[in-house]
């Protein structure tokens, strides 16, 4: 397959990329630095810009799919500044995707479009999924800062299904944490804090969303395959867990020696220092892959407990970088 990854430079489209040319897909990546030099003649990186259409729209001419990942990090405090360039290098990326596909002559016979698990509500009783799960936006005694991650997940898929592309088969990924080992990824930092001995954040109750990398290129794979799925598909493993036990299974796969529970407080000060926000760690994400599964889907790590072992077998720890500041600031996933 032909397939081009917009935001295709990020953790996400690292491993798609790596992933799908290692299987023989040849891939384009649409980012907004000029284009590197690529490792294998399977990979070119090409320019864009994220809001206007350009030469890059000529790259879409025939290919198998598109896949658009590209997003201001949502690792930052959520000023109406930062809340602005989250929203609009969402939506204006998607806006601009579409009218480059609906430009074609020959469009992509697909588009995956990352969306978020965020959409879901903050809930504890009973798990989110694409049929009968409740957005979020309107949860009692939650932050109001929590319905605008929200509002933007809303206002990037409405962009999505605005788009004038009846030849091309839409498709929202409302993903978890997207578990891998490389670094500065969303794994690499938990398994990082934990080994300082980080336990559960805030009283644990929370239900993290997650999903093993391999699942989520075997998802990608499968979605892209099947003409016949269309709409919002939730990228997450079918047993989300409680933030405590969580970090009691990496835990106990790390060997560690004790696990230090960090209050709410703690993590606020540490998230205002840091200049990011708690809600990826406190906000209860419980979320299943309803549709994937009916659709024939099978995951091959469906419990934590498995997918962490296999994860820390082949986890190699680096030492940080001088100019990483702080270990809060490795969790540039903090927002994803
Ligand atoms: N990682 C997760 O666990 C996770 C979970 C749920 C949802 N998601 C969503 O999935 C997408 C990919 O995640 P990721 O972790 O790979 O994100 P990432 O590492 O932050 O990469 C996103 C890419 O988007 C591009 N980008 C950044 N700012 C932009 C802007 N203002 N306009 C246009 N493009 C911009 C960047 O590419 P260039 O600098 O090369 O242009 C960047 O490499 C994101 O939209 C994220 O919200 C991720």
């Amino acid at each position: 397959m032909e397939i081009i990854l917009a935001g295709g430079t990020g953790q996400v489209g690292r491993l798609l990329v790596r992933a799908l040319t290692s299987q023989g897909h040849s891939c384009v990546v649409l980012t907004r630095r000029p284009p590197a030099e690529a490792p294998t003649p399977l990979l070119r990186e090409v320019q864009w810009d994220g809001r206007t259409l350009g030469p890059w729209c000529a790259d879409l001419e025939g290919v198998d799919a598109v896949i658009n990942l590209a997003g201001r990090s949502v690792d930052c405090r959520y000023t109406e500044r930062n809340l602005e360039a989250m929203r609009s290098s969402r939506v204006d990326s998607t806006r601009v995707m579409g009218q480059a596909i609906a430009a074609c002559s020959r469009p992509p016979a697909i588009w995956l479009q990352a969306g978020t698990a965020t959409i879901y509500s903050h809930r504890f009783d009973a798990p989110n999924d694409e049929i009968t799960g409740s957005l979020g936006g309107a949860e009692p005694g939650v932050p109001a800062l929590w319905g605008r991650s929200v509002d933007i997940a809303r206002a990037w898929e409405a962009e999505l299904n605005a788009a004038p592309t009846p030849a091309t088969r839409k498709v929202v990924l409302r993903s978890a944490l997207t578990l891998s080992v490389d670094r500065g990824g969303v794994f690499d930092v938990l398994a990082r804090l934990a080994r300082l001995g980080v336990g559960r954040q805030g009283n644990g109750r929370q239900f993290v969303s997650w999903i093993h990398e391999h699942d989520f290129v075997a998802a990608v794979l499968f979605l892209l395959s099947r003409s016949d799925l269309t709409g919002a598909f939730n990228l997450s493993a079918p047993h989300p867990l409680p933030n405590r036990d969580f970090m009691a299974c990496l835990h106990e796969a790390l060997g560690t020696w004790a696990a230090f529970p960090v209050p709410r407080v703690l993590l606020e000060a540490g998230a205002l220092l840091r200049r990011t926000e708690t809600e990826l760690l406190l906000k209860s994400r419980r979320v299943v892959p309803t549709r994937l599964l009916q659709a024939g889907f099978r995951f091959q790590y469906e419990d934590f407990s498995e997918a962490v072992d296999e994860l820390i077998s082949r986890w190699r720890p680096q030492p940080r970088p001088a100019s990483s500041g702080t270990i809060l600031s490795r969790r540039r996933w903090l927002r994803s």
